[in-house]
């Protein structure tokens, strides 16, 4: 049996944000660096997602052309899914010519097969821009829920598909202007052919999952209309009719067939042009789409009616589509900023964190929440405190004690059987649970071994049985080393990174999922290495403080620098306005870096009773240990400021000469909160 695994396209219009790696990526990845594990005949196919109104909406609004913008976010997306540990075969691209090709066949083969037809239809019209609104082009109020903002292609509040004439209230996007209702020709997919053989088709599907099924039953009670699957665009792939000329294919006819021609470049990359048919063609092939909830309309309804009509290909086996991922209590809004980015993330922290708090907490059957200090509690008490916490205690108590030589015993006790034997089950539940997509489920279950691992060893106490009992001694450890042998397999699908770690102490080579049953154990264990770093708890702060209106908070904080305001124009100031100043004395009662910075550091001073928090860029000149105690001179009445997300609420003086830093400290004890004047 092959497997044919896809992620949603996403489009090349931004960088890739939480949301979108809880829903299609993150779990894909998982199931398929599983699978590739079990030696399952397995692809992963995915691809830059390049036309489309979302694509031309942010060329005009950047003022550049869309390729410029494709071109630009497609090495992005795809770096840093890399950088992330997502492993796709291939990862295309829709303006490819080979996507053009495929995408026009296939049209011209449903056209011809008379499932496409031409109508007049009436569409909005923007008579400022002059052009026909279609799709993201035109906002309004949602005619099924009532939400403000409803695009004209899909409503994100309630995920309904929307006709651009049933919005509300529309208003062009670019220019706010109300649109008037012209005629025009489109071309027509007969979608409403499709209801009978789609709802047959569905009921066979016991094992979906129910968000995906109810989804599909509200829309067969709605009734399936045919659908324009033309638009007039200049972007976009061309209409290969002549009596189209001009018209570009709808974004979302064009897309999924870039599962097809994503397989295509793959099977030419690897040198064996056709091997894409087989997987596209058998139809013994599970073809298992990896999607968030707004596109379940057009994976499990539109592009298998697609199919259907070409009749040459496999259909879905399983479309396991997530629900979203919500921030900090509030809707993700990449408009308005409010996501937290990967390549952001990327930039500071390792993959695999990430990966564990989102796989952890993936939004499978219900919208879920992800918070920052959610995500700062796994990385310390659950990935530091526990997995590796696990992992270095056995490597460092063997490298002391035995100088790295793994014991070559097998244990029979009471003790450790039970260890044995979590590990002996744990492949086959942890699989049997990814391959029904609890990949949630899946990703809990693995940390409760290294949570085994602790209490065993803390039970087992090897550094007593070390004096009294060199035999027991002896099984202990090497019961360890075989669950550390089998949590280089067992992690690999959800943080690949520590697993490479953790299999480099071990370096065993290439083993099989199922041969964590019975994991090998090494002769001798190599240094002990560190799997993760604890975060700060300043490191909330700062993550939060990111989320916002891009436009006033310019993703970048500013960074405020002692010295840096003076005087604007540099004329002379009179004593009234240097008596606008409040400057006072100040005790530092505590000092430390914010995380993640190298020169600033975030002070709590005493002004004489009364108690702030300052950041001031002198982390480079002075240690925070050693600024404990000083006396300085603070600007009391300058407004507060955030600086990196971290408060400030004064400002400190000091002389500064480049990188050299002097602190303005005052000659003679005086007590804190007195006057500077
Ligand atoms: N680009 C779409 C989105 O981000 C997804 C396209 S999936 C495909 O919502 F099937 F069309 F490829
Ligand atoms: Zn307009």
């Amino acid at each position: 049996m092959k497997i044919l695994v896809t992620s949603a396209l996403p489009y090349a219009n931004g960088d890739v944000h939480f949301g979108q790696l809880a829903g299609a990526y993150l779990p894909a990845d998982i199931y398929v660096k599983y699978h590739r594990l079990k030696g399952s005949d397995i692809i992963y196919i995915c691809g830059s997602d390049e036309h489309g109104v979302p694509i031309t909406l942010a060329a005009a609004k950047q003022n550049v052309s869309p390729k410029a913008i494709i071109d630009r976010y497609h090495d992005r997306i795809k770096k840093c899914f890399k950088d992330f540990g997502i492993e796709f075969d291939n990862y295309s691209r829709t303006s490819l010519p080979l996507h053009r090709k495929t995408s026009q066949d296939f049209f011209l083969k449903v056209y011809q097969k008379g499932y496409i037809k031409p109508q007049t239809t009436r569409q909005l019209y923007c008579p400022k821009c002059k052009m026909f609104l279609a799709d993201r082009y035109v906002e309004g109020t949602c005619p099924h829920c009532d939400s403000e903002g409803a695009r004209g292609d899909q409503c994100e509040a309630c995920g309904r598909w929307i006709e651009p004439l049933d919005l509300i209230e529309p208003k062009c996007k670019t220019c706010g202007a109300v649109p008037e209702v012209r005629e025009t020709r489109h071309w027509f997919f007969a979608l409403s052919q499709f209801q009978e053989p789609l709802r047959k088709w569905l009921e066979t599907k016991h094992d979906w999952k129910p968000n995906v099924k109810r989804f599909c039953e509200g829309w067969f009670k709605t009734g399936l209309r045919d659908r324009s699957i033309t638009r007039d665009l200049s972007w976009g792939v061309p209409v290969p009719l002549d009596e189209a000329q001009g018209k570009v294919m709808y974004v979302w006819f064009d897309a999924p067939i870039g599962y097809i021609s994503s397989t295509k470049e793959w099977a030419e990359r690897i040198g064996k042009p056709n091997r894409w048919k087989e997987y596209w063609l058998d139809s013994d092939t599970r073809l298992v789409h990896f999607i968030g909830k707004d596109n379940i309309v057009f994976h499990a309804m539109v592009w298998p009616a697609m199919l259907m009509a070409h009749g040459d290909w496999v259909l879905p086996t399983d479309i396991p589509a997530n629900e979203f991922l919500n921030i900090e209590g509030r809707k993700f809004s990449t408009s308005r900023n409010r996501a937290a980015w990967l390549p952001e993330y990327l930039e500071e922290f390792p993959p695999d964190p990430l990966r564990y708090a989102l796989a952890v907490n993936l939004p499978e059957n219900r919208d879920v929440d992800f918070a920052w200090r959610d995500f700062h509690a796994r990385n310390n008490n659950e990935l530091a405190d526990v997995l590796g916490n696990f992992v270095n205690r056995v490597a460092v108590f063997l490298q002391k004690n035995y100088r790295g030589k793994v014991p070559d015993v097998t244990a029979d006790d009471g003790a450790s059987y039970e260890v044995l034997k979590a590990i002996e089950e744990a492949p086959a539940r942890i699989g049997k649970l990814i391959d029904s997509f609890r990949i949630k489920d899946a990703a809990r279950e693995v940390m409760t071994l290294p949570a085994l691992g602790n209490r065993y060893f803390d039970r087992q106490a090897p550094w007593r049985s070390l004096k009294e009992d060199r035999g027991e001694c002896d099984r202990t450890i090497a019961t360890c080393v075989r669950l550390m042998s089998a949590l280089e397999v067992l992690l690999y699908p959800f943080l690949p990174f520590t697993s490479r770690k953790i299999g480099k102490m071990l370096g065993l080579g290439k083993r099989s999922w199922d041969d964590a049953a019975n994991p090998e154990v090494p002769g001798q264990l190599g240094h002990p290495e560190i799997l993760f770093q604890k975060l700060d708890e300043s490191f909330i702060d700062i993550q939060v403080a990111k989320l916002g209106d891009k436009a006033s908070a310019d993703r970048k904080p500013r960074r405020v620098e002692s010295g840096e305001r003076k005087a604007e124009g540099g004329g002379m100031i009179t004593f009234d306005d240097f008596k606008k100043l409040e400057l006072r004395t100040a005790k530092i009662t505590s000092a430390e870096m914010v995380a993640g910075t190298e020169k600033l550091v975030k002070m709590m001073i005493d002004i004489g009773g009364e108690e702030r928090q300052i950041v001031a860029g002198i982390g480079k000149a002075y240690k925070p240990e050693e600024l404990v105690g000083r006396v300085i001179v603070v600007v009391m009445n300058l407004a507060p400021a955030k600086i990196r997300g971290v408060e400030s609420n004064g400002m400190l003086l000091a002389a500064v000469d480049g990188d050299n830093v002097s602190l303005v400290t005052v000659d003679r004890s005086v007590p804190p909160g007195s006057e500077v004047s």
